[in-house]
């Protein structure tokens, strides 16, 4: 790993929800959550790829994005953690995506709250979130774990942006 950063833990857990490091096995789950975007889901091959770039991922920054489990349940809803994505290595983005039938319950505030403590973790001092301007549920989450809103922007030709970040202890 090139980073001068402790790598984001294989797994956390809170007090509903366990977050770890996804496997090969996990790529229907990966299709489930993609089948409800609206857009053609990927197929489990096309999942398995994906799954093994996030590896790659991880391996060079130490950021993962982590499937979640439902304690009690024992079953797969959705994924949050840490990516580089329009943001850096030093000053990562914080996402989350849930199956449709669990919203509505905390659950995301909940994993994302474990996840900016292990961001802190690794010894960041900032994180980022990049929102649609309609995504209310996703500004909620950001606003109850502290984001506050940086600036828009509409550079990535597919409309606006906002930009949230939130200092790290
Ligand atoms: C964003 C997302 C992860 C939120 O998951 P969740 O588990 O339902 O979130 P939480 O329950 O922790 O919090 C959601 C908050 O938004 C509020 N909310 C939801 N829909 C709302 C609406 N239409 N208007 C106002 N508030 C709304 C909820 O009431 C809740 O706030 P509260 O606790 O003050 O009542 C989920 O909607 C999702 O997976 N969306 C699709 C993927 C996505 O958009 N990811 C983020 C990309 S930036």
């Amino acid at each position: 790993m090139s980073t001068a950063y402790a790598p984001m833990p294989a797994a956390l857990e809170t007090r509903r929800l366990r977050l770890q490091l996804w496997t090969d096995a996990d790529a229907e789950d990966l299709c489930l959550l993609a089948a409800e975007r609206g857009t053609a889901a990927p197929r489990v091959e096309r999942a398995r790829e994906i799954l093994a770039e996030g590896r790659a991922a991880t391996a060079t920054t130490g950021l993962a994005l982590l499937r979640i489990t439902r304690l009690a349940e024992g079953d797969f809803i959705g994924y949050c953690g840490l990516l580089v994505g329009r943001a850096s290595v030093d000053e990562p983005e914080i996402a989350y995506e849930l199956l449709q039938r669990t919203h509505g319950h905390g659950y995301a505030t909940e994993a994302a709250g474990a996840v900016l403590d292990a961001a802190a973790a690794t010894g960041r001092k900032r994180l980022w979130s990049t929102v649609r301007p309609w995504n209310t549920p996703s500004f909620r989450v950001l606003e109850k774990l502290g984001f506050e809103r940086d600036r828009v922007c509409a550079e990535d030709g597919d409309g606006e942006l906002v930009w949230l970040t939130r200092e790290l202890p």
